[in-house]
């Protein structure tokens, strides 16, 4: 999920005021006038819509420490990932590779092998949000082996896990489980989130060493349409100047966050859906002006506050709370009941996260606060004709809206034609096939599209994945 929230919730970085547009100059003194009758520090609109939790607290005696792999034995550190208890009905390892000693920086993992066998499997990596949401989202709510709903853990219908080894790691160091015992060991640019999680990969295939020559995709959401394509850019480097290849075969990315000049047009959609009204529809293009201008400038910070104003404007005045999905108003269609599972002593203890705090969005978020709206083309550009690539939207999302990607898109290949897609003979959507990149618009899903078209999303991966390994 991508989230958007200014600064005053956020201890440290100072609130965003007024006064700190007065720099913006007198073409936009109309922008000011709103700004200044906010009253107080510019609000943010999403605090609550993701599921934002306090961590509880745990002591050490309780749960010993976290498990850490990196200096084990392979073997070794294989039987001591191993999952027990009713986590481990599905086969799975988890534990933590420490990515930075110098700061203690650690990132936790889950890994679950293919029920088809991990020889035979491709191997998929999920990467969330955010920046700074936990993966075992994705994992519980999404494509993953499990659910939990209400305090009851149960299997998933529809897991990617049936045909694909999964793995999910909490990045950016300080996500979820993951941790860091330094202020400075939190990452405040796309480059070295990217270099943790190719540190990480290196680690987990020493010790899953049958997993290395695997197939190897990458694939998450929102946020990580910066996350995944600064990875395979990581990747596709190393790779030409190291031993340890890592067997990248393409990637897919749902509802991407990827160029913010594109992502932050709401003014383009809220008037045809009927979302907004005419008088604010004007105000939402003027802030979006503005926050093209900062961009130009390249005020992140401040650009970043007046998207989330654009966003709180737009909330007002459809009285929505829920922008993850138009058909759901005000529903908080995200689950949080797996939040407060995995931090129960049996989780801790059969996922050997000892006494790691499990963290909210925050402490990530804030930090990269200053690099969230940089483009991610940077590294989507060098890869394009290099590898598959898949961008999918679900329909009903207003965060990061299907016309955005598509913009995207079509900027990097010229206008491009799509055909209607259905799966068990329902419509699913429509498919594009747009130079170097391939973009899917999936019918009736919001933000999530694995969990609001379990059955869409699978086809998608399974026929992007097939024709990848047949290239
Ligand atoms: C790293 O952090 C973990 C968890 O707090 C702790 O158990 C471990 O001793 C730390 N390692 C070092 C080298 O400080
Ligand atoms: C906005 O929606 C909420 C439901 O979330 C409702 O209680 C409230 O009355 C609505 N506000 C207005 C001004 O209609």
């Amino acid at each position: 999920m991508l989230l958007f929230l200014v600064a005053f919730v956020i201890g440290g970085t100072g609130a965003l005021l007024a006064e700190d547009y007065e720099g913006l100059g007198e073409e936009f003194n109309d922008v000011k006038d709103v700004l200044k009758k906010m009253k107080g520090p510019i609000p943010d609109p999403f605090q609550n819509i993701y599921p934002s939790w306090t961590p509880t607290p745990v002591d050490i005696r309780d749960s010993g420490p976290p498990l850490i792999l990196s200096d084990l034995e392979p073997g070794v550190a294989r039987s001591a990932a191993k999952v027990t208890g009713p986590l481990g009905e599905v086969e799975g390892y988890s534990g933590f590779v420490t990515v930075e000693p110098k700061y203690n920086s650690s990132l936790y993992f889950w890994y679950f092998p293919s029920k088809k066998g991990a020889e035979n499997s491709p191997l998929i990596l999920w990467l969330q949000g955010g920046p700074g949401a936990s993966s075992l989202f994705g994992m519980f709510t999404e494509i993953g082996p499990y659910e939990v709903v209400g305090e009851k853990l149960q299997k998933r219908k529809i897991s990617w896990h049936e045909d694909y080894s999964l793995l999910f790691i909490d990045s950016p160091v300080g996500t979820g489980f993951s941790f860091t015992d330094d202020e400075d060991g939190y990452r405040t640019n796309q480059k070295d989130v990217a270099k943790d999680l190719h540190t990480a990969l290196q680690q987990f295939f020493r010790i899953f060493q049958e997993l290395r020559s695997r197939p190897f995709f990458i694939t998450g959401e929102s946020y990580a349409g910066k996350h995944i394509p600064s990875l395979a850019l990581e990747i596709h480097l190393r790779n030409q100047e190291m031993k340890n290849e890592i067997n990248l075969k393409g990637f897919a990315i749902g509802n991407p966050f990827i160029n913010p000049p594109e992502n932050l047009q709401f003014s383009q959609f809220c008037y045809p859906l009927g979302l907004c009204d005419t008088p604010t529809r004007r105000t939402m293009l003027r802030m979006e002006k503005a926050t093209e201008y900062l961009l130009k400038q390249e005020n992140f910070v401040q650009a970043h506050g007046l998207m989330s104003m654009n966003l709180h404007l737009l909330m007002t005045n459809s009285n929505f709370t829920n922008i993850y999905n138009i058909l759901h108003p005000h529903e908080n269609t995200l689950s949080a009941d797996f939040v407060e599972y995995v931090q129960s002593a049996e989780a801790r203890t059969s996922l050997h996260v000892g006494d790691a705090e499990y963290s909210g969005i925050l402490p990530v978020y804030r930090r990269l606060i200053p690099d969230f709206m940089k483009s991610g083309l940077e590294f989507l550009n060098p890869l394009l004709g290099q590898y598959p690539i898949l961008l999918y939207s679900g329909h009903m999302d207003i965060i990061v809206w299907y016309g955005f990607t598509r913009q995207v898109v079509e900027s990097l290949s010229g206008p491009c034609p799509h055909r209607s897609w259905m799966v068990d003979g329902k419509f699913a959507g429509y498919r594009h096939k747009c130079g170097h990149l391939e973009f899917a618009l999936v019918h009736a899903a919001g933000h999530m599209v694995p969990t609001d078209r379990p059955e869409a999303a699978k086809d998608l991966i399974d026929d992007f994945i097939s024709r990848a390994l047949n290239q």
